[in-house]
């Protein structure tokens, strides 16, 4: 392993949080009656300490400086830190570092709890052997003491990557390695003048860097399922960007369909023309369609180590077709033929009460083919599902889909954060 240790800075190297302190540093100098610089200047303020960019760029005392960082709190701590994303591939660069062992640090000039908060936030913070960084208190933080406190008491060879000078400079005084974020806020010329001996102008040449000879973190197969009218696609899209935000590459996706081919297949099954389409005929085409999606589309997104994120996969064949419509263990049998063999590592079930269902969907639009069967036939797929969970409890989790889209999302939030980062420790 090139690096057993490996220290990273927040802002603009884990986070692209500009956004939020940008306008956090603009509110608290509007509220001031001072003049607000332009973008350009505003986008200076990330990194550094903020006391040294009040006084710097707005001309502010140190006693102004103190009074503009409290009104930024006030700001930043509800909204500002909220407006940020993790930059992509960094959630599965971490996780494939911890799974080879390394021990990760963070040393950020940012007040620990809002540190905490942010990587708590994203799901990250369990990655994280330690953080090093100041108290809410203080207003200066040294890098170097940082980084000095964020080492382990033994270690072989630690690197520092950061995204400004203070970084560099930083990492040179406390004798580790210098890595150069150039994705982050500095430019190519400051990381290299302040002394970085590594410069990556992206997420991916770092993530070779710091990966190199060492396996990436594999491929991650989540699907969805539920009865029709859970809320399912609804939380499928919140999902699919929290898990962007949170720095991982998303591939999304949804069954019948996901591939040219494949949607071609989904018109004929779900048209209301189609009625009269046998059983047999109805569970051959979706497994059809699955195949292509498979093929084209999953398979190629697990291999780039995407989060194949599915909106339905088998276990919606084995309800609607292999019970709903019961055709029973044939229908496994040709599915798991289309889907090669590939199960979901992870799948959440929208469990929703199915009278609660019927009546959420007579509020909805024109139902297709299949949401046109009776309510008998709902109900015979939801219990089907229930006994498809209770089969793969170590698969399938399922979610209370009852409460309101907000609770369910964060509890969705949860549990694929915590699967996802369990990734680390499964080696
Ligand atoms: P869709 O409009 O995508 O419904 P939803 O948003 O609820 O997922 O239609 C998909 C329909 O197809 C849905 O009623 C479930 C059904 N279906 C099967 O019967 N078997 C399958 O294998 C799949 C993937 C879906």
């Amino acid at each position: 392993m090139r690096y057993d240790t490996v220290i990273l800075d927040l802002d603009g190297t884990i986070t692209e949080s500009a956004p939020g302190i940008m306008r956090s540093a603009a509110y608290a100098l509007e509220k001031m009656g001072r003049p607000v610089p332009g973008e350009d200047v505003l986008r200076r303020f990330v990194g550094p300490p903020l006391v040294d960019s009040f006084i710097r760029y707005c001309g502010l005392t140190e006693a102004e400086a103190m009074e503009a960082i409290e009104i930024y709190r006030e700001r930043h701590t509800v909204l500002g830190w909220k407006e940020a994303r993790v930059y992509t591939g960094i959630a599965p660069m971490l996780i494939a570092l911890k799974r080879a062992g390394a021990y990760i640090a963070l040393a950020s000039s940012k007040p620990l709890p809002l540190c905490k908060e942010t990587l708590a936030y994203f799901g990250l913070l369990p990655l994280f052997d330690r953080l090093s960084a100041p108290p809410y208190s203080a207003t200066k933080a040294d890098k170097e003491q940082l980084i000095l406190d964020a080492l382990p008491a033994r270690f072989e060879h630690a690197c520092m990557i950061g995204d400004r000078r203070f970084d560099m400079d930083g990492a040179r005084r406390s004798g580790v390695t210098a890595i150069g974020a150039g994705y982050g806020y500095g430019s190519e010329e400051e990381l290299l003048v302040s002394g970085a001996q590594v410069y990556c102008p992206d997420v991916a040449s770092l993530a070779d860097h710091l990966l190199e000879g060492l396996p990436r973190m594999p491929g991650f197969f989540l699907s969805l399922e539920g009865s029709d009218g859970c809320g399912k696609s609804t939380q499928a899209a919140l999902l699919r960007q929290f898990l962007e935000d949170a720095g991982y590459p998303v591939t999304y996706s949804r069954e019948p369909g996901g591939c040219p081919i494949s949607e071609r297949i989904r018109d004929i099954i779900l048209d209301v023309r189609s009625e009269g389409m046998s059983d047999e005929c109805e569970a051959l085409l979706y497994a059809a369609s699955r195949a292509q999606h498979v093929h084209e589309v999953i398979l190629p997104a697990l291999r780039r180590g995407d989060v194949m994120l599915c909106d339905r996969f088998v276990d919606s064949s084995i309800a609607y077709q292999g019970v709903g419509r019961g055709l029973g263990d044939w229908v496994w049998e040709i599915n798991r033929r289309a889907a090669e063999n590939n199960m979901p590592n992870l799948t959440l079930f929208f469990d929703l009460n199915p009278d609660e269902a019927i009546r959420r969907r007579l509020n909805a639009a024109a139902a297709d083919r299949l949401e046109s069967e009776g309510d008998r036939f709902m109900r015979v797929v939801y219990d089907a599902f229930i006994g498809i969970c209770e089969k793969h409890p170590d698969r399938i989790v399922r979610v209370d889909a009852s409460g309101n889209i907000e609770q369910i999302r964060d509890r969705v939030r949860q549990i694929v954060v915590n699967r996802l980062t369990a990734v680390a420790k499964a080696v």
